[in-house]
């Protein structure tokens, strides 16, 4: 008799073999811990700017709830061209941009794009996690590229080595800096390097920037500037603007290449929302430097936890951007990361995220976001040296 157990079971099966994330189950099982300090998710702390959210005040009052243009309205693909060719050195048209919801349907609609069944995708790692799901679901394979023996930065001669080998397959490479979850990013000489490897082969570069306001010292240098025909560059206003419920983020790229990206993007979703729509407008206009003010906030936040980490004999991987710190377990404590996390959260009330919710390499590793008030760090950092003394003493 068909039930919904049998139906169940007529569901896609890599799907149902699928886990969800594991990153957010932890974060929900530990929200009960009485006392808890959550450092896992990669949520700015900051509200989303006055002005900005007048803006999306004013869009409803203005009755701006019907459809908008499929790849954006025209105010906003203007805005994000000019707020991406001003800060980047870029030269986009407002026809080259589609506006997404989040940058997350950016990452959907480019490889969905570009990917068939059967195809490879590269993924330095570690990476945010999603990318590998979405290439899973595509019925394609992500192609690893541990960075940590680079001091996690991509290695241009291992890239040509992998591109080698695979061939034809390889339709794409995707590229985060500031990455998700190291808080390393790629300077203009590595960029340079990584670039001339790539335009020796006819691969999609997929540069997930959406940390890129939220660099410390020297400004972000976008993977566009250097491969302008092959780059799909995503981006959006979640991280720089404190805007991660409004979900706007864009995709930018040479105009034929968009346009068969627009009707992946179509198909998935129609379009972004109008009033989020005409918020973001504003975010890249009036607010174009707001993410810079919160850039310097999250380094003072990030050099301070690094430091305290450090102190407490941590190896930390040194953060120049976005608001994550990336550790080892220390070995001493012979374990593996999911023990570490969980004992973590409850015996010394701060949650951490396992590495290996970014790739395999990140056996043994965790990942801290900063991105909560300094009050709460300097308690976090009191805490753990507090628990480490306490295992020392076991
Ligand atoms: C590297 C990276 N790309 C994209 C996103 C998603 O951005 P959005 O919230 O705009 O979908 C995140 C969110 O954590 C991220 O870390």
């Amino acid at each position: 008799m068909t039930n919904v157990e049998t139906m169940l079971h007529r569901v896609r099966p890599d799907l149902l073999a699928m886990k969800p994330s594991a990153l957010r189950a932890f974060d929900e099982e530990v929200s009960a811990i009485p006392g808890i300090i959550k450092l896992t998710l990669g949520e700015p702390d900051f509200n989303t700017p006055e002005h900005i959210k007048q803006a999306g005040i004013r869009s409803i009052e203005q009755n701006h709830t019907h459809y908008p243009q499929a790849a954006g309205i025209p105010a906003l693909r203007e805005a994000a061209a000019g707020f991406l060719n001003e800060k980047y050195r870029l030269h986009y048209t407002p026809e080259e941009i589609i506006v997404t919801v989040g940058a997350t349907e950016a990452i959907w609609a480019s490889l969905g794009a570009l990917i068939q069944p059967g195809d490879k995708v590269i993924v330095p790692i570690p990476a945010w996690g999603l990318y590998m799901n979405v290439i899973e679901l595509l019925g394609a394979t992500p192609v690893f590229i541990n960075t940590e023996p680079d001091g996690y930065e991509l290695n241009p001669e291992k890239l040509r080595a992998v591109l080698d080998e695979n061939g034809d397959s390889v339709r794409a490479l995707v590229l985060n800096f500031p990455n998700n979850p190291t808080g390393k990013t790629l300077r203009r000489p590595k960029l340079q390097a990584i670039a001339d490897v790539l335009k020796d082969y006819p691969v999609f570069a997929i540069a997930d920037e959406v940390y890129s306001e939220l660099t410390f010292g020297e400004s972000h240098v976008s993977l566009a500037e250097l491969l302008p025909e092959q780059t799909l560059l995503l981006n959006g206003v979640s991280k720089s603007h404190a805007m991660t419920g409004w979900r706007i983020g864009v995709i930018a790229g040479a105009q034929p290449i968009i346009d068969q990206v627009f009707k992946f993007h179509q198909a998935s979703v129609t379009s972004a929302a109008y009033p989020m729509e005409d918020a973001a407008v504003e975010a890249f206009t009036a607010g174009k430097d707001d993410g810079r003010e919160m850039a310097q906030d999250y380094e003072k936040r990030g050099r301070f936890l690094y430091q305290a980490l450090v102190d407490l004999g941590f190896d930390v991987v040194e953060p120049e951007g976005a608001f994550y710190l990336y550790c080892k377990v220390p070995a001493w404590l012979n374990e593996d990361e999911a023990t570490f996390c969980r004992r973590l959260a409850y015996e010394a009330q701060v949650a951490v995220s396992a590495g290996t919710a970014f790739g395999p390499s990140g056996k043994n590793h965790f990942r801290i976001s900063y991105a909560s008030s300094l009050a709460d760090l300097k308690e976090a950092a009191r805490r753990i040296g507090v628990y480490l003394e306490k295992r020392r003493a076991e």
